[in-house]
């Protein structure tokens, strides 16, 4: 199926990162959220990341112009109706999700594709709450979404090949490496990282090391870009605390119990840097 015209739906910080992605490969988006001040905020977010690459000489003022001209931000659900493929990046809420994607079917033409960034989210669960889930996939970035080459591709219990294989060769054309997987709790991504950064947090909850320690013995041993406390900050207390739970219940297994360290920093507001305060300052 022939894919020009991209929905996003969120502007937050996946969102307007997936939307500056598909703009840079040439496809005209439009990115929609319920505030203008989200679709603000998700504008200049990608407006400044151009802007260091016309800096770094990546870009010239003219192709930062072209990317930026072919992003359309919203508010109206209506503008997503001639779309051939939408990718959801809105809360990790289920009952908020549904309700999206039963706007969305009564909007788009039949044959389009919904993808669901859901880091946690089971596939068949979303996509049975469609019409068609055969044409619902997992589509999903790691933040900072410019930078990281990873798309983990999730296969629902239904999604067709068809979808698959249009989903896989969007990622490569977004310059892309996708990763096939099923859909499990986690699928694979975050049921291997999160059980790490929950130890990690584990570990200084018990006085084994301080913050500054643990991240250090992660980067230095490990070869990680940034300690496991670091990146729960960059990706949201809030959002490793509902990745673990899903965990938790999926599978009914004790390993995964949630830190109770991590429950009381969400429980004060602490989630990061989009807080500007979790395990570090921001
Ligand atoms: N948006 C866009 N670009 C960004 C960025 C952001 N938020 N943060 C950094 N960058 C770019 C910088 O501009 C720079 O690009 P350039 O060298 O081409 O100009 C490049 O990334 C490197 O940045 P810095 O030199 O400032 O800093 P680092 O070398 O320390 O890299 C990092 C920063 C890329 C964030 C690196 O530390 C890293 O890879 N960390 C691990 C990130 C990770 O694991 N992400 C996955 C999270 S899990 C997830 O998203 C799944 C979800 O379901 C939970």
């Amino acid at each position: 199926m022939e894919i020009s015209r991209v929905g996003v739906l969120g502007a937050g910080v996946m969102g307007n990162g997936i939307a500056q992605v598909f703009a840079q490969a040439g496809y005209d988006v439009v990115m929609r959220d319920i505030e203008d001040r989200f679709v603000e905020g998700g504008m200049k977010r990608i407006e400044k990341n151009l802007n260091r690459s016309v800096e770094k000489n990546r870009f010239t003022a003219e192709e930062k112009a072209a990317v930026l001209s072919r992003i359309k931000g919203t508010t109206k659900m209506e503008d997503l109706k001639d779309m051939d493929f939408i990718i959801e990046a809105v809360i990790e809420n289920l009952d908020i999700k549904k309700k999206v994607y039963s706007e969305l079917e009564e909007l788009c033409k039949k044959e389009i594709i919904f993808a669901s960034n859901t880091s946690s989210i089971s596939i068949t669960q979303l996509a049975a709450t469609t019409s068609k889930p055969d044409k619902f996939i997992g589509m999903h970035f790691f933040n900072p979404v410019p930078v990281m080459k990873l798309v983990e591709v999730i296969r629902g219990i239904a999604t067709s090949d068809e979808t698959t294989q249009t989903v896989v060769a969007l990622s490569q054309k977004l310059g892309k490496t996708p990763v096939e997987v099923n859909d499990y709790p986690g699928f694979v991504s975050n049921r291997v990282l999160m059980p790490m950064i929950n130890e990690a947090i584990y570990c200084l909850m018990e006085g084994v090391g301080t913050k500054e320690a643990i991240d250090e013995v992660m980067k230095l041993g490990m070869n990680h870009p940034m300690g496991p406390l670091a990146l729960a900050d960059l990706i949201g207390l809030d959002t490793c605390l509902h990745i673990m739970e899903v965990l938790y219940c999926g599978f009914g297994d004790p390993k995964y119990r949630p830190c109770p360290l991590l429950k009381k920093m969400v429980n004060a507001g602490y989630l990061g840097r989009k807080t500007s305060k979790g395990f570090y300052d921001y």
